[in-house]
Protein backbone atom coordinates (compact mmCIF):
# COMPACT_ATOMS: atom_id res chain seq x y z
CA UNK A 1 0.00 0.00 0.00
CA UNK A 2 1.77 3.34 -0.78
CA UNK A 3 2.13 5.40 1.78
CA UNK A 4 2.06 9.41 2.56
CA UNK A 5 5.01 10.64 4.35
CA UNK A 6 4.04 13.95 5.94
CA UNK A 7 6.99 16.10 6.77
CA UNK A 8 4.74 18.09 9.21
CA UNK A 9 4.20 20.40 12.45
CA UNK A 10 2.32 19.68 16.05
CA UNK A 11 0.84 22.00 18.06
CA UNK A 12 -0.73 22.80 20.80
CA UNK A 13 -3.47 24.85 20.14
CA UNK A 14 -4.67 27.44 23.00
CA UNK A 15 -8.22 28.03 21.84
CA UNK A 16 -10.37 31.34 23.43
CA UNK A 17 -13.69 31.73 22.15
CA UNK A 18 -14.58 35.24 21.65
CA UNK A 19 -17.33 37.38 21.50
CA UNK A 20 -15.11 39.27 18.26
CA UNK A 21 -11.41 38.71 17.23
CA UNK A 22 -9.41 41.14 19.77
CA UNK A 23 -8.68 44.81 18.37
CA UNK A 24 -5.47 46.87 18.70
CA UNK A 25 -4.92 48.17 22.05
CA UNK A 26 -8.13 45.99 23.25
CA UNK A 27 -7.84 43.92 26.22
CA UNK A 28 -10.53 41.07 25.75
CA UNK A 29 -12.39 38.84 28.10
CA UNK A 30 -12.74 35.10 26.23
CA UNK A 31 -15.75 33.12 27.00
CA UNK A 32 -14.11 29.85 27.36
CA UNK A 33 -10.45 28.75 27.08
CA UNK A 34 -9.54 24.97 25.97
CA UNK A 35 -6.73 23.33 24.94
CA UNK A 36 -6.91 20.87 21.86
CA UNK A 37 -4.26 19.10 19.58
CA UNK A 38 -3.26 20.94 16.51
CA UNK A 39 -0.82 21.91 14.17
CA UNK A 40 -1.36 21.83 10.63
CA UNK A 41 1.10 18.77 9.96
CA UNK A 42 -0.88 16.69 13.01
CA UNK A 43 -3.97 17.57 11.82
CA UNK A 44 -3.40 16.68 8.01
CA UNK A 45 -1.92 13.42 8.99
CA UNK A 46 -5.08 12.27 11.33
CA UNK A 47 -7.16 13.11 8.82
CA UNK A 48 -5.36 11.44 6.21
CA UNK A 49 -5.45 8.22 8.39
CA UNK A 50 -8.81 8.36 8.92
CA UNK A 51 -9.43 8.54 5.81
CA UNK A 52 -8.06 5.18 5.56
CA UNK A 53 -4.32 6.26 3.94
CA UNK A 54 -1.13 4.65 5.18
CA UNK A 55 0.58 7.94 6.73
CA UNK A 56 3.81 8.54 8.38
CA UNK A 57 4.63 11.64 10.28
CA UNK A 58 7.79 13.11 10.39
CA UNK A 59 8.51 16.15 12.77
CA UNK A 60 9.24 17.08 16.64
CA UNK A 61 7.69 17.85 19.65
CA UNK A 62 8.58 18.79 23.23
CA UNK A 63 8.28 17.44 26.16
CA UNK A 64 4.96 19.38 26.54
CA UNK A 65 3.85 18.01 23.61
CA UNK A 66 4.21 14.54 24.61
CA UNK A 67 0.28 13.85 24.27
CA UNK A 68 0.64 15.01 20.56
CA UNK A 69 2.36 11.81 19.50
CA UNK A 70 -0.32 10.07 21.59
CA UNK A 71 -3.19 11.26 19.34
CA UNK A 72 -1.35 11.00 16.17
CA UNK A 73 -0.44 7.09 17.20
CA UNK A 74 -4.42 6.51 18.26
CA UNK A 75 -5.28 7.78 15.06
CA UNK A 76 -2.88 4.95 13.25
CA UNK A 77 -0.11 7.06 12.49
CA UNK A 78 3.34 5.73 11.96
CA UNK A 79 5.66 8.10 14.79
CA UNK A 80 8.16 6.47 13.99
CA UNK A 81 10.24 9.69 13.22
CA UNK A 82 8.61 12.00 15.47
CA UNK A 83 11.36 13.10 17.55
CA UNK A 84 11.23 14.10 21.18
CA UNK A 85 13.46 17.17 21.85
CA UNK A 86 14.60 19.41 24.95
CA UNK A 87 12.99 22.76 23.66
CA UNK A 88 9.04 23.28 23.76
CA UNK A 89 6.80 22.26 21.31
CA UNK A 90 4.92 24.44 18.68
CA UNK A 91 1.94 26.46 20.10
CA UNK A 92 -1.19 27.86 18.49
CA UNK A 93 -3.03 30.89 19.89
CA UNK A 94 -6.48 31.21 18.52
CA UNK A 95 -9.37 32.97 18.63
CA UNK A 96 -12.66 31.61 17.80
CA UNK A 97 -15.61 33.93 17.01
CA UNK A 98 -19.14 33.62 17.20
CA UNK A 99 -19.34 33.11 13.80
CA UNK A 100 -17.06 29.54 14.09
CA UNK A 101 -14.40 32.00 12.44
CA UNK A 102 -10.75 31.97 13.82
CA UNK A 103 -7.68 33.90 14.10
CA UNK A 104 -4.30 32.38 14.34
CA UNK A 105 -0.96 33.47 15.87
CA UNK A 106 1.44 30.42 15.90
CA UNK A 107 4.53 29.96 17.62
CA UNK A 108 7.11 27.22 16.23
CA UNK A 109 9.08 25.96 18.89
CA UNK A 110 10.03 22.10 17.29
CA UNK A 111 8.68 22.78 14.47
CA UNK A 112 11.35 24.68 13.67
CA UNK A 113 14.26 22.50 14.42
CA UNK A 114 16.73 20.62 12.16
CA UNK A 115 14.84 17.10 10.63
CA UNK A 116 16.99 16.24 7.63
CA UNK A 117 17.98 13.37 9.57
CA UNK A 118 14.73 11.89 10.20
CA UNK A 119 13.60 13.15 7.01
CA UNK A 120 16.22 11.31 5.05
CA UNK A 121 15.54 7.99 7.35
CA UNK A 122 11.65 8.51 6.80
CA UNK A 123 12.20 8.22 2.56
CA UNK A 124 15.24 5.64 2.77
CA UNK A 125 13.07 2.72 1.36
CA UNK A 126 10.10 5.91 -0.35
CA UNK A 127 9.61 5.32 -4.22
CA UNK A 128 7.49 6.85 -6.89
CA UNK A 129 3.88 5.40 -5.69
CA UNK A 130 4.81 7.06 -2.04
CA UNK A 131 3.85 11.04 -1.81
CA UNK A 132 5.62 13.74 0.27
CA UNK A 133 3.33 16.19 1.96
CA UNK A 134 4.84 19.32 3.41
CA UNK A 135 2.89 22.35 4.65
CA UNK A 136 4.60 25.95 5.86
CA UNK A 137 5.24 25.42 9.37
CA UNK A 138 8.30 23.72 9.48
CA UNK A 139 11.65 24.55 8.53
CA UNK A 140 13.93 22.72 6.18
CA UNK A 141 11.31 22.67 3.16
CA UNK A 142 13.97 22.82 0.08
CA UNK A 143 15.83 19.97 1.78
CA UNK A 144 12.56 17.89 2.37
CA UNK A 145 11.38 18.61 -1.57
CA UNK A 146 14.76 17.71 -3.37
CA UNK A 147 15.26 14.55 -1.33
CA UNK A 148 11.76 13.39 -2.19
CA UNK A 149 11.94 14.20 -5.87
CA UNK A 150 15.18 12.45 -6.25
CA UNK A 151 13.07 9.50 -5.01
CA UNK A 152 10.54 10.04 -7.34
CA UNK A 153 7.74 10.87 -4.98
CA UNK A 154 4.53 12.78 -5.63
CA UNK A 155 5.29 16.40 -3.76
CA UNK A 156 2.08 17.70 -1.76
CA UNK A 157 2.79 21.34 -0.94
CA UNK A 158 0.09 22.82 1.42
CA UNK A 159 1.21 26.70 1.58
CA UNK A 160 0.12 27.23 4.91
CA UNK A 161 0.65 29.82 6.46
CA UNK A 162 1.52 31.52 3.35
CA UNK A 163 4.78 33.99 3.50
CA UNK A 164 7.82 34.62 1.28
CA UNK A 165 9.94 31.47 2.48
CA UNK A 166 7.31 29.35 1.09
CA UNK A 167 6.97 31.35 -2.40
CA UNK A 168 10.84 31.05 -2.35
CA UNK A 169 10.94 27.14 -2.27
CA UNK A 170 11.74 25.10 -5.06
CA UNK A 171 8.38 25.19 -5.92
CA UNK A 172 9.11 23.84 -9.54
CA UNK A 173 9.25 20.47 -7.47
CA UNK A 174 5.72 20.00 -6.19
CA UNK A 175 2.89 18.43 -7.85
CA UNK A 176 -0.11 19.42 -6.28
CA UNK A 177 -0.64 22.67 -4.88
CA UNK A 178 -3.06 23.25 -2.25
CA UNK A 179 -3.91 26.58 -1.43
CA UNK A 180 -6.75 29.23 -0.09
CA UNK A 181 -7.97 32.26 -2.09
CA UNK A 182 -5.56 34.16 -0.43
CA UNK A 183 -2.13 31.94 -0.45
CA UNK A 184 -3.56 31.53 -4.36
CA UNK A 185 -3.32 34.82 -4.79
CA UNK A 186 0.34 35.43 -3.17
CA UNK A 187 1.39 32.15 -5.80
CA UNK A 188 -0.74 33.51 -8.62
CA UNK A 189 -1.27 37.77 -8.36
CA UNK A 190 -4.69 36.61 -9.39
CA UNK A 191 -8.04 36.88 -7.17
CA UNK A 192 -11.05 35.49 -9.07
CA UNK A 193 -10.77 30.68 -9.24
CA UNK A 194 -11.00 30.97 -13.57
CA UNK A 195 -7.91 33.43 -13.15
CA UNK A 196 -6.14 31.68 -10.46
CA UNK A 197 -6.49 28.47 -12.51
CA UNK A 198 -5.42 29.99 -16.41
CA UNK A 199 -2.00 31.64 -14.22
CA UNK A 200 -1.71 29.04 -12.42
CA UNK A 201 -1.68 26.30 -15.61
CA UNK A 202 0.56 29.38 -17.08
CA UNK A 203 3.31 29.03 -14.72
CA UNK A 204 3.05 25.07 -13.27
CA UNK A 205 2.14 23.67 -16.42
CA UNK A 206 2.74 19.92 -15.10
CA UNK A 207 1.05 20.12 -11.82
CA UNK A 208 -2.07 20.11 -10.03
CA UNK A 209 -3.90 23.05 -8.13
CA UNK A 210 -6.40 22.63 -5.29
CA UNK A 211 -7.96 25.50 -4.34
CA UNK A 212 -10.35 25.78 -0.92
CA UNK A 213 -12.79 28.82 -1.18
CA UNK A 214 -14.43 27.72 2.00
CA UNK A 215 -18.58 27.64 1.78
CA UNK A 216 -18.34 28.32 -2.02
CA UNK A 217 -16.23 24.99 -1.77
CA UNK A 218 -13.01 24.01 -4.00
CA UNK A 219 -11.36 23.71 -7.40
CA UNK A 220 -9.22 21.40 -8.54
CA UNK A 221 -7.54 22.57 -12.09
CA UNK A 222 -4.42 21.02 -14.00
CA UNK A 223 -3.31 21.52 -17.53
CA UNK A 224 -6.21 19.38 -18.85
CA UNK A 225 -9.68 19.87 -16.80
CA UNK A 226 -10.92 21.74 -14.01
CA UNK A 227 -13.23 20.30 -11.16
CA UNK A 228 -15.22 22.36 -8.78
CA UNK A 229 -16.96 20.82 -5.79
CA UNK A 230 -19.30 23.03 -4.13
CA UNK A 231 -19.41 22.85 -0.78
CA UNK A 232 -21.96 21.24 1.97
CA UNK A 233 -24.38 23.66 3.88
CA UNK A 234 -23.72 23.25 7.49
CA UNK A 235 -23.81 25.73 10.91
CA UNK A 236 -20.24 26.34 11.75
CA UNK A 237 -19.48 26.44 15.40
CA UNK A 238 -15.66 26.28 14.61
CA UNK A 239 -13.76 26.09 11.23
CA UNK A 240 -10.06 25.61 12.63
CA UNK A 241 -8.99 22.46 11.04
CA UNK A 242 -11.15 22.47 8.58
CA UNK A 243 -8.44 23.05 5.36
CA UNK A 244 -6.89 20.76 7.07
CA UNK A 245 -9.57 18.15 7.30
CA UNK A 246 -10.11 18.74 3.66
CA UNK A 247 -6.62 18.33 2.37
CA UNK A 248 -6.13 14.83 4.20
CA UNK A 249 -9.53 13.12 2.98
CA UNK A 250 -8.60 14.52 -0.33
CA UNK A 251 -4.81 12.65 -0.68
CA UNK A 252 -6.08 9.57 1.49
CA UNK A 253 -8.29 8.78 -2.07
CA UNK A 254 -6.06 10.87 -3.76
CA UNK A 255 -3.08 8.38 -3.39
CA UNK A 256 -4.52 5.61 -4.71
CA UNK A 257 -7.09 6.67 -7.30
CA UNK A 258 -7.04 9.18 -10.10
CA UNK A 259 -10.91 10.11 -9.14
CA UNK A 260 -10.44 13.49 -8.67
CA UNK A 261 -14.04 14.14 -8.65
CA UNK A 262 -14.57 11.52 -5.40
CA UNK A 263 -11.99 12.86 -3.71
CA UNK A 264 -12.93 16.08 -3.89
CA UNK A 265 -16.37 15.08 -2.98
CA UNK A 266 -15.48 13.14 -0.04
CA UNK A 267 -12.66 15.87 1.42
CA UNK A 268 -15.56 18.96 1.18
CA UNK A 269 -17.76 16.24 3.03
CA UNK A 270 -14.98 15.78 6.12
CA UNK A 271 -14.93 19.12 6.04
CA UNK A 272 -18.13 20.22 6.36
CA UNK A 273 -18.42 17.73 9.35
CA UNK A 274 -15.42 19.35 10.94
CA UNK A 275 -16.47 22.48 11.21
CA UNK A 276 -19.62 21.59 13.38
CA UNK A 277 -17.15 20.04 15.96
CA UNK A 278 -15.11 22.13 17.87
CA UNK A 279 -11.18 22.35 17.54
CA UNK A 280 -8.89 20.89 14.90
CA UNK A 281 -7.50 17.54 15.13
CA UNK A 282 -10.25 17.05 17.18
CA UNK A 283 -13.14 17.38 14.91
CA UNK A 284 -11.69 15.44 12.29
CA UNK A 285 -14.48 12.95 11.46
CA UNK A 286 -14.32 8.96 10.91
CA UNK A 287 -14.44 7.80 7.52
CA UNK A 288 -17.65 6.17 8.19
CA UNK A 289 -18.99 9.49 9.32
CA UNK A 290 -18.08 11.06 6.01
CA UNK A 291 -19.89 7.74 4.53
CA UNK A 292 -23.13 8.50 6.77
CA UNK A 293 -22.84 12.08 5.65
CA UNK A 294 -22.79 11.49 2.40
CA UNK A 295 -26.05 9.03 2.31
CA UNK A 296 -28.08 11.52 3.73
CA UNK A 297 -27.31 15.00 1.72
CA UNK A 298 -27.01 15.84 -1.91
CA UNK A 299 -25.99 19.38 -3.04
CA UNK A 300 -28.41 18.74 -6.37
O1 LIG B 1 -5.01 24.79 10.39
C1 LIG B 1 -5.29 24.87 11.75
C2 LIG B 1 -4.04 24.79 12.57
O2 LIG B 1 -3.26 25.91 12.29
C3 LIG B 1 -4.25 24.80 14.05
O3 LIG B 1 -4.43 23.51 14.59
C4 LIG B 1 -3.01 25.51 14.57
O4 LIG B 1 -2.18 24.69 15.30
C5 LIG B 1 -2.33 26.08 13.34
O5 LIG B 1 -1.21 25.36 13.00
Amino acid sequence: MPRIINYGSCCIDHVFQVPHFVSPGETLSSTDYRVFPGGKGLNQSIAMAKGGARVIHVGAIGHDGQWLQAELDAAGVDTTYLTLLSAPSGQAIIQVDPNGENAIVIVGGTNQANHEAELTQALSDANEQDMLLIQNETSGNAFAMALAKRKGLRIVFNMAPMNDSALNLPLDLVDYFVVNETEAEALTGASAPDEICKTFIERFSNSALVLTLGQDGAVYCDAERTITQRAFPVTPLDTTGAGDTFTGFLLSHLIGSDQVDEALRIAAAAAALSVTVEGAATSIPTAQAVENFLSQVSLD
